[in-house]
């Protein structure tokens, strides 16, 4: 028998252990699979394996039966702590657990490496979605140098209520509540971290090199407004938070924000909680990742298929890594090359500041404001003449990232 232990019995534990109880059928390793403990702070004694649980973690780690962890308790600590005990251990561990891979991922991918061992994460980006191994195995041979990513369920969902059924923001966020997708303080979400933290890990894979949260230049969804999505929606396009990675010559560019993008786009059909991560690779070309971003069985799919290949490999570390580097190689944001669609408090004065400064463009009008798209600039210049825009006294309402590719 596999035995292993669980951390965490919230939605994606309790998922966990559905699943390895339920798809014995699918391997041979998972019908050998035995659930030995799980860690949780609470008491479940209605369920007919309450006597699996354990309050003390030493149970597990100094359990030398138990070979691989399943950590989905989410948050830094005590899961780093946790995580390295038991990879001291010698014990596997696999995770969902974003903001643990994206702040200590480089150190404990290591450290499995240096003990033999394994540390894998596939359900950290996009829940259900196969996309670690995808850009770590099957597209080894190509070098990435674009993602593409709608890497969190609720800001997607939110957009795409504001989108097709016309609510507010704000209204649009008590639904996403409402309906659990969103968390009571859906701060990380909607103010793009949780997204920051999944684009980081995608970066660092295909880079191999550690990209920091910290440098990441993030931005949320707060500030977009019903008029914007209608403007893009006359302008044959829809508002997406997207996580971006870029590989030019002398570095990287990664950001988070909400970019419009063409209805075309494959990205543009990934509607309400659902994921998609479009990649570019040197040899594969173009492709597109979609599936069920979030959620109870979709994300413990992917710790449980974590959990097989720990098993598989049980005597080996599996190449899989990234290193931590003082090499600058995140290059400012305001270097990529896009265009912006702006929205100014329209007026005739407004019209001509516009046209002086970005030349002939078509502008679009709604009762009092007026919305146009600038050409394809860096980022920086293109901000420079929207600021001064406002200092000819233009009310500048909103301003967007416009994705175009080459
Ligand atoms: N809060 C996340 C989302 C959960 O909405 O996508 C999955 O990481």
């Amino acid at each position: 028998m596999i035995k292993v232990a669980i951390l965490g019995y919230g939605t994606v534990g309790s998922g966990v252990y559905e699943v390895i109880m339920n798809n014995r059928n699918s391997s041979e390793e998972a019908k050998r699979m035995e659930v030995k403990h799980i860690l949780d702070l609470r008491d479940f004694p209605e369920l007919p394996h309450s006597h699996l649980f354990t309050k003390d973690y030493q149970e597990i780690v100094n359990d030398p039966e138990v070979s691989v962890v399943a950590e989905v308790m989410g948050g830094l600590h005590p899961a780093y702590e946790y995580t390295k005990q038991a990879l001291e251990a010698g014990k596997h561990v696999v995770t969902s657990n974003k903001e643990l891979v994206a702040t200590h991922g480089a150190e404990l991918l290591q450290l499995a490496r240096e003990k033999n061992i394994n540390y894998m994460f596939e359900a950290s980006v996009g829940g259900g979605i196969p996309i670690i191994r995808p850009l770590t195995s099957c597209l080894a041979a190509n070098d990435i140098y674009e993602i593409l990513g709608i890497l969190n369920g609720t800001t997607n969902y939110i957009l795409t209520q504001m989108i097709s059924e016309g609510d507010s923001f704000e209204d649009a966020l008590k639904k996403a509540q409402e309906n659990g997708y969103a968390e009571r303080n859906p701060d990380a979400d909607i103010l793009g971290y949780d997204a920051c933290r999944k684009i980081a890990i995608l970066a660092s894979l295909a880079c191999h090199k550690n990209v920091d949260c910290d440098l990441i230049h993030t931005q949320g969804i707060t500030e977009i407004t019903l008029e914007d999505v209608e403007f893009a929606s006359r302008m044959g396009y829809v508002i997406k938070l997207l996580g971006c990675f870029k590989k030019l010559e002398d570095g990287i560019i990664v950001r988070v924000s909400p970019m419009m993008i063409p209805k075309d786009h494959p990205l543009a059909g990934v509607e309400s909680v659902f994921n998609g991560i479009f990649v570019k690779g040197g040899a594969v070309g173009d492709l597109m990742f979609y599936g069920r971003g979030a959620g109870k069985l979709p994300t413990a799919s992917a710790v449980v298929a974590d959990m097989i290949d720990s098993a598989r490999n049980i005597d080996r570390n599996k190449p899989l890594i990234w290193n931590k580097t003082e090499e600058n190689f995140i290059l400012d944001y305001k270097e990529d090359i896009l265009a912006y669609y702006v929205r100014v408090k329209g007026n005739e004065a407004a019209k001509n500041a516009i046209v002086s400064l970005f030349g002939t463009v078509e502008i679009i009008s709604k009762d009092e404001t007026a919305a146009f798209m600038t050409c394809v600039g860096k980022d920086g210049d293109l901000t420079d003449a929207i600021a001064k825009l406002a200092g000819e006294g233009v009310e500048v309402l909103s301003a967007i990232r416009v994705l175009k590719e080459d």
